[in-house]
This record gives structure tokens, sequence and C-alpha cells, in this order.
């Protein structure tokens, strides 16, 4: 039997074996994917079992995802450059590392909104940690002709800009205002949003009334965010997509067989959250 699995730290709140649990089901494998808490001291050992053979391989999620980049036999070079890890492949080549974070937000957009991408000629992302890495490498990837990126932190922006390089400019949040304008996609990838916090200072009134707001939180659903962006009738896509669309690859690459996002998966976990 094919096993695989999500290790993170705490990790009995992951909906991941819910998804994979559905589509081994859906296409009757002989195969598990289990929810292990491995600690960061329990880290390096998990991996040495990995690499023995007893896994295809599995999800990686808070707080282990930059340490196991560092313990991969081989990585991707987009997971290099968002500089973190969140799928494994355990094989003859080794342990070999993946991000898929960037197709999840990629996959969930291209869903929600066909052809969100073409033409679009400024994006504005909110928040420059982990998981603005992997947005900002995909819009890259998209030809997006700028985008701007703002952070209550301005210098962890400009940083982060200067690493990701190409179309990227920095700000601060108050930077917004000037931007918004041309804006044609807001994404917001800090906290914000969950247990009902706002940004109190950004005025979607100033969005094209053709700009589509996006958020990666999904708990709730619906953040103030994007509550606020429907009411003024901007198209909007939530975070719950983001996270079925990046279990994709990882099933793929594991079991063979690349699962379909469903109405039925989808409402499957939005029971539970
Ligand atoms: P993740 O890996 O999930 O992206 P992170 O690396 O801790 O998490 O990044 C969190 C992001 O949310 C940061 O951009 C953070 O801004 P700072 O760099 O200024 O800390 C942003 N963030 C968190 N809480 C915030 C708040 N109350 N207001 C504005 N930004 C906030």
């Amino acid at each position: 039997m094919k096993k695989a699995f999500v290790i993170g730290h705490p990790i009995r709140h992951s909906r991941s074996p819910l998804i994979h649990g559905t589509w081994i089901a859906q296409h009757g494998l002989a195969a598990s994917y289990e929810a292990i808490e491995v600690t960061p001291e329990a880290l390096p050992g998990f991996i040495d079992r990995v690499r023995g053979g007893e896994f295809v391989g599995g999800n990686v999620t808070i707080p282990h995802k930059e340490a196991v980049f560092a313990l991969c036999d081989e990585v991707d070079p987009l997971a290099r450059t968002i500089a973190a890890v969140n799928t494994l492949v355990a094989g003859a080549r080794g342990l070999r590392g993946f991000n898929t974070d960037y197709m999840g937000f990629l996959g969930n957009l291209d869903q929600a909104r066909p052809g969100w991408s073409e033409g679009l000629a400024r994006a504005i992302v909110l928040g420059a940690g982990g998981a603005a890495r992997a947005i900002l490498v995909a819009l890259r990837e998209r030809g997006v002709g700028q985008i701007v990126l703002l952070n209550r932190t301005p210098e962890k922006a400009a940083e982060l800009a200067a690493e990701i390089g190409g179309p990227v400019v920095a700000g601060g949040l108050a930077d917004y205002a000037r931007h918004a304008g041309g804006a044609g996609l807001v994404v917001n990838t800090t906290s914000i949003g969950m247990h009902g916090s706002r940004f109190e200072t950004l005025d979607l009134g100033l969005l094209p009334s053709k700009a589509l707001v996006t958020d990666i939180v999904y708990v709730p659903l619906v953040t103030p965010l994007l509550a606020e962006a429907r009411a003024r009738g901007l198209a909007t896509v939530d975070g719950l997509g983001m996270l079925l669309h990046q279990a994709v690859p990882g099933f793929e690459a594991w079991f063979g067989i690349r699962p379909q996002v469903t109405p039925e998966l989808r409402r499957a976990v939005e029971a539970t959250l």
C-alpha cells in the first residue's frame, strides 16, 4: 500500500486528509494519507523514515516548510525561489522537494475566473511573508505588468521585492491609494481577515470597477475584505480553492492520477470550516 502524509505542529486541524482521502476513495486506490504530528525536534528523524521508503511522499506545513527545504536531496527551482517546500516526493532520486502553493493560487483563480491574468497590467499584493513569496512567483510567471507589494513593515516588502525581482515594486500600506486606480487584482496574503479582523485603511472604492479581489484566508470563507468587495460590486475569489488546488500536484506525483477539484469536494471541505 502506498502511504502519504501531512506533517505539521499542530496538525490536527488540517483539511488535507479529507481532501486526499476523498480522492483516494474516488479512484479506489490501495493508498493512505495520514496527518502526523511532528515537532521541530522530531523532524530529522521523521525525514529519515521517509528516506527509508516508508512513504511515497507527503505534505509539509507550519512550521516545517523552511526546515524541510534544507533536508531535501533535490529542490525544484520554483520551490528554491519561494525558499519553502510544502510537498515531498520520495523515490529512486532521493527526496525531492516542491512548492505547490503557487500552483494552488493559479489553479484557484483559473478555475474561478478563467482569463483573469490576460493583459493584467497591475496587481497589488498585501503582505510580505511566506505566502506572499509563492504568490509573487505565480504572478511573475503569468507575466503581470507590475506587481505592487505592500506591507505593514515596508522594509520587509523592499527586501522581498529585491529578491523576487522582475516587475515587483515595494511600499507600505499607505501607498495603496496611489496604486489602486490601475490595479486589476488585489491579493491579501496576510493573516488579516481571520476571526473577522480587517484592514482599516484600504479604500476598495479606489479600484477600477472590473478589479478582482482575492484572499488566501479561508476561515471565515468570506473575509471582511471579500465582503466589502462584494458589496461594492467587485469580483471576488475566496481562499479555499487555493488549499484544494495546491493538493493536486502532490497527489498526482505520489499516486499517478491527476485528481479533480470538484464542487462536491469543495462542499465537503466547506462543511468542516
Ligand atoms: P505567512 O508565512 O503565513 O505569510 P508571516 O510570514 O508571518 O506568515 O507573514 C505574515 C504577514 O502578515 C506579514 O506580511 C505581516 O506584516 P509584517 O511584515 O509587518 O509583520 C502581515 N500582518 C500580520 N498581521 C498584520 C496586521 N495586523 N496588520 C498588517 N499586516 C499584518
